[in-house]
């Protein structure tokens, strides 16, 4: 069996990974990087799909991650402006489209006043609780123990606002039901980006692309590490003394290290044997987070015929099978693609049904937006990540009620010579790759001075 010794042994070469990795290596460390697929990237994949480049995972960057703007920077890479130009479209919850400018949905002005008044408190909700401990403010369990659907619910009686609210965070960022995760979780999401506002303004969450695709930020530093990356490579066991670690993967491969790094979502940590097994704590944590559900829906048409019309391609509706919309054309394409999103429940309904009446109920709804052209794409391709085996969902993990202010504290605490490390269980950045970075970074820095003594 091929055997190799390192400082570090890292599981994953998702951006969390290789950026470990990457950062070890300045800090004078040598790794080794095992990786379950056959290529590097993890949850960001940049694919041709019958002509069309698609980005069929993470792909937007905004002005506050700055751990990943620094990082397109050091790689040479080249980032540029999501099409926003136009009228944007809501959908109401009787399915009628209205255009409208500006900030606010075009909804009656009692409202616009209960959707404003809302993102007040969650922001100030955010800017007290913070993205790094969210679990240790006195709020903690009173908020973490009553679901986000609950607390809008006491908030507001205003049905539309509390719709369009629980929007953002549920499909829009966890992808999970606002029945299904706490307060504190949505809390959590909004710190996490800076603040609620942060995430309802398109305009800032979805600022930029990475012109060569986001999978390439992970490429490029794969690159950089060369033999030190090993695709193909799924990790089975990790044996582990308080000493050092041995790590068996796939193709007889087998590191010992003085550490080791998971870099996976915690939903894939007990795809992994550990000998000994991880203390309790993890093994009842581990449990508690699981991947939301999400189908990325990316459509291209010869032309982007909406911006003809005056249309930025920009949509929301709430209860739409695909209840956000925007224009996803590449750059200097001239042809037009746009990427919807049908979360969690709706996500479930439309895998009950065919192929061919998924495809047709979901462009229907596109083109509730923006008309019938939206009905006939060039192409069209659906990102199902719950059928990935090494990820099982999108775009990430959180607790379960009441798991965020019970288990928190430890997500990111090591276990002996065993880190973990991925955009789930990141501070700022949570959720995102920008997160993942950063948890790589903070990581590495934490190994590098414990192994400097
Ligand atoms: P990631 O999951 O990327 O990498 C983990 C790696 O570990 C994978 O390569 C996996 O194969 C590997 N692995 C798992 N188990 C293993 C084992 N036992 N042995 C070896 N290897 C193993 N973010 C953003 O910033 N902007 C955005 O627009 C979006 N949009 C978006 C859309 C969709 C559809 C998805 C799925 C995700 C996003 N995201 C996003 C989220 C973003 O892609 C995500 O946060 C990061 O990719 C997470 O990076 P990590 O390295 O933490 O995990």
């Amino acid at each position: 069996m091929p055997s190799v010794d390192r400082d570090v042994a890292i599981v994953g070469a998702g951006p969390s990974g290789l950026a470990a990795a990457t950062a070890l290596r300045k800090a004078g460390l040598n790794v080794a990087v095992l990786e379950a697929r056959d290529r590097v990237g993890g949850r960001t994949w940049t694919k041709e799909i019958d002509g069309a480049v698609l980005e069929l995972g993470g792909q937007w960057v905004s002005p506050d991650q700055t751990a990943l703007i620094d990082l397109l920077d050091e790689l040479g890479l080249e980032t540029f402006d999501r099409y926003r130009e136009g009228e944007s479209v809501y959908v109401d919850t009787a399915g009628v489209a209205t255009r409208y400018t500006g900030e606010d949905f075009p909804v009656a002005e009692s409202t616009v006043k209960e959707i404003d008044r809302l993102i007040a408190m969650l922001d100030k909700l955010a800017a007290e609780i913070g993205p790094e401990e969210p679990w240790a403010h006195p709020l903690a369990r009173e908020l973490d123990t009553v679901s986000f659907e609950g607390w809008l619910a006491q908030q507001s009686d205003d049905a539309e606002a509390t719709a369009n609210i629980g929007m953002f965070i549920a499909g829009g960022m966890l992808t999970k039901p606002a029945h299904a995760f706490s307060a504190l979780q949505a809390v959590l999401m909004a710190a996490s980006a800076g603040s609620f506002s942060n995430l309802v303004d398109d305009s800032f969450i979805l600022d930029k692309r990475v012109v060569q695709g986001m999978q390439q930020v992970s490429v490029a530093m794969a690159e950089r590490l060369g033999d030190d990356v090993h695709l193909n490579a799924p990790v089975r066991t990790i044996r582990w003394t308080d000493d050092g670690v041995t790590v068996l993967a796939d193709g007889e491969l087998e590191v010992t290290a003085r550490r080791v790094i998971v870099a996976v979502p915690p939903n894939l940590y007990t795809r992994i044997s550990y000998d000994p097994p991880l203390p309790r704590r993890q093994h009842q944590m581990h449990q508690h987070q699981s991947l939301g559900l999400v189908i990325k829906v990316h459509a291209v048409y010869d032309s982007p015929f909406w911006r003809e019309e005056g249309l930025s391609g920009t949509g929301f509706g709430a209860t739409q099978i695909a209840q956000e919309v925007y224009d996803n054309t590449n750059h200097e394409d001239s042809r037009g693609t746009l990427v919807a999103f049908v979360s969690d429940e709706k996500a479930d309904a439309m895998f009950e049904l065919g192929a061919a009446e998924r495809k047709r109920t979901i462009l229907e709804s596109i083109a509730t937006y923006l008309g019938p052209k939206a009905l006939d794409p060039v192409v069209y391709y659906e990102s199902d990540w719950g059928t990935e085996e090494w990820t099982r969902g999108a775009y990430a993990a959180s607790f379960d009620l009441g798991g965020l202010h019970r288990y928190g504290r430890d997500v990111r605490t090591p276990v002996g010579p065993i880190h973990f490390s991925c955009s789930d269980i990141a501070a700022e950045g949570y959720q995102h790759v920008d997160g993942a970075v950063r948890m790589g970074h903070r990581t590495a820095e934490v190994i590098a001075s414990a192994l400097r003594g």
